[in-house]
């Protein structure tokens, strides 16, 4: 329904409680006389007093600050010798979602703070909704998800006085040194997009496609934006952040109100599913790219993003994006952090939104559902008279595959808990050294130098510092030496002092 017709058809009908019926008074309560005490049997007051205690569902843990907008994805190209996935055969075009984000700050934070962006996608396929969930950087901070609560705590707040810090930050990320390759993306450019609409996105972590004949592949998904790459300065993202806390949220909804509509070409890397075996890089490894010489990018199409959402909560705050959401032609990867996130949405959004947010009209699937998940809070679609149970004699289709998955790997060995085994070429500095040396430019290195030794300037105390620097070395001895340098001078000039978010 168009905002206009929502509001004509409002009008018509006037204020009405919950119910339905005529509501009596949306400005004065019941009372004894206009002075007197108001009493209990204001039905319509404590309704409205009820239901606006519950309100608001809590934020999620990660990736609290968002907003986003639908469109069309358009496959473009031929790309069915590596997937047979509906939504990736040419000429179709698909209905989708896409909301971005920051990750540490809560709700009202700014935008504009430095952080990885969230790039999350949800394509309303002809076979169900398959969901990418990922990032404006192509690699993570840790490999394991057993990780990754202790480091998004370490990013948030402290628990005494509930503020960021940056010594936590850097206590985490140098204890774990396979963060270098992701906090190098952060400190440098991409940590501080100019708007969404300028920024690429990424998969991040390596997924499987199967072709029609049931061949396997491994892809890693890249998003080129078309308006082009832009960033923040330090500077510009601070001002910002003071003058504009909602500046990208702003950006994009204007954007698209002017009828510029921000389009990004999809691209994939394909690797032969025998290679992943005796490739000189573990391709599951989430901190690590793969270079583009071994497995250069092969076009698949074009998303476009036209259409505002009328309902900012019902369908960006109640939008549920999940890893674990494919279809057929699309799988996961022996990945560990994405095997961590294939559970990890979907409880998050049973507790956030409710064990039925998969009904809700944003996230419902436009094609017909037939599962097996029955009542539970507000369940608004029931299966009616047919078999609860499975197996049943037939009056309602049940699912039964068996034998290997089409989309399943080999895995063999003890049970053990341990980190990847390394190849020849999987180091945790190789990757960020060569960012840092090849891919930034002078000017860009030396931006570098100075957000890092600004971020350990504001209050990381030894041993951090000092590991902050051997850090640094270990991606790059000249970066590291510059950092160190000017931290050692920014110390002796002034004393350490609350926290450069920018
Ligand atoms: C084991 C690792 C991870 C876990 C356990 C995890 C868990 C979560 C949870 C619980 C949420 C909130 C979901 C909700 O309430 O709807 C979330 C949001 C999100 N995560 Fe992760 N995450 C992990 C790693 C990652 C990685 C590697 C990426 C990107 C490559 C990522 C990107 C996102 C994005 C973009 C959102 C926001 C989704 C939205 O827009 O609604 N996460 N994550």
């Amino acid at each position: 329904m168009s905002d206009q017709n929502n509001r004509d058809q409002l009008r018509s009908i006037g204020s009405t409680t919950g119910g339905g019926a005529p509501a009596p008074s949306d400005r004065n309560s019941l009372s004894i006389g206009p002075d007197g005490p108001i009493v209990l049997h204001d039905v319509h007051f404590l309704e409205q007093m009820a239901h606006f205690n519950r309100e608001k569902v809590p934020e999620r843990l990660p990736h609290a600050k968002g907003a986003g907008a639908f469109g069309v994805f358009e496959t473009t190209e031929d790309v069915s010798a590596y997937t047979k996935a509906a939504l990736f055969q040419k000429g179709v075009m698909t209905d989708m979602l896409a909301r971005f984000s920051t990750v540490a700050g809560e709700q009202g934070s700014p935008d504009t703070w430095r952080d990885v962006r969230g790039f999350s996608l949800k394509f309303y396929t002809s076979e169900g909704n398959y969901d990418l969930v990922g990032n404006n950087t192509p690699i993570f901070f840790v490999r394991d998800p057993m990780k990754f609560p202790h480091f998004i705590r370490s990013q948030r707040r402290l628990p005494d006085s509930g503020l960021r810090d940056n010594h936590m930050q850097w206590d985490f990320w140098t204890n774990n040194p396979e963060s270098a390759h992701q906090v190098s993306y952060l400190m440098g450019e991409r940590g501080l997009p100019r708007t969404w609409r300028h920024m690429n996105g990424y998969g991040s972590h390596t997924y499987m496609w199967i072709n029609a004949q049931g061949e396997k592949f491994w892809v890693k998904y890249h998003f080129h934006t078309e308006q082009g790459m832009e960033f923040f300065s330090n500077q510009e993202a601070s001002v910002m952040a003071g003058s504009d806390a909602d500046f990208h949220r702003r950006d994009l909804f204007d954007a698209i109100e002017r009828g510029e509509h921000p389009s990004w070409i999809l691209s994939v890397q394909i690797m032969p599913y025998a290679e992943a075996k005796t490739y000189r890089i573990n391709p599951f490894d989430l901190t690590k790219t793969w270079p583009r010489r071994d497995y250069p990018l092969v076009r698949v199409g074009r998303m476009t993003l036209s259409r505002n959402p009328e309902n900012f909560f019902a369908q960006i705050e109640q939008a549920a994006f999940s890893p674990g959401n494919t279809v057929p032609g699309i799988g996961l990867s022996p990945d560990k952090m994405l095997l961590g996130r294939a559970f990890a949405y979907n409880d998050a959004q049973r507790n956030r939104i409710g064990t039925n947010f998969h009904q809700l009209p944003v996230n419902q699937p436009k094609v017909p559902v037939n599962t097996y998940l029955f009542d539970g809070h507000m369940t608004y679609h029931h299966s009616g008279n047919a078999p609860v149970y499975a197996p049943n004699s037939g009056e309602r289709p049940w699912a039964d595959e068996t034998g290997p998955m089409p989309d399943g790997w080999e895995a063999d060995g003890t049970m053990v808990r341990s980190a990847y085994t390394l190849r020849s070429d999987d180091n945790d500095f190789g990757q960020p050294g060569i960012l840092v040396r090849d891919v930034f430019n002078d000017e860009q290195r030396a931006q570098l130098v100075e957000t890092v030794a600004g971020s350990l300037l504001g209050g990381v105390r030894e041993p951090v510092l000092s590991r902050a620097f051997d850090y640094w070395k270990s991606v790059d001895a000249d970066v590291g030496a510059r950092i160190e340098e000017k931290v050692r001078q920014g110390s002796a000039a002034k004393p350490a002092e609350g926290m450069g978010e920018a």
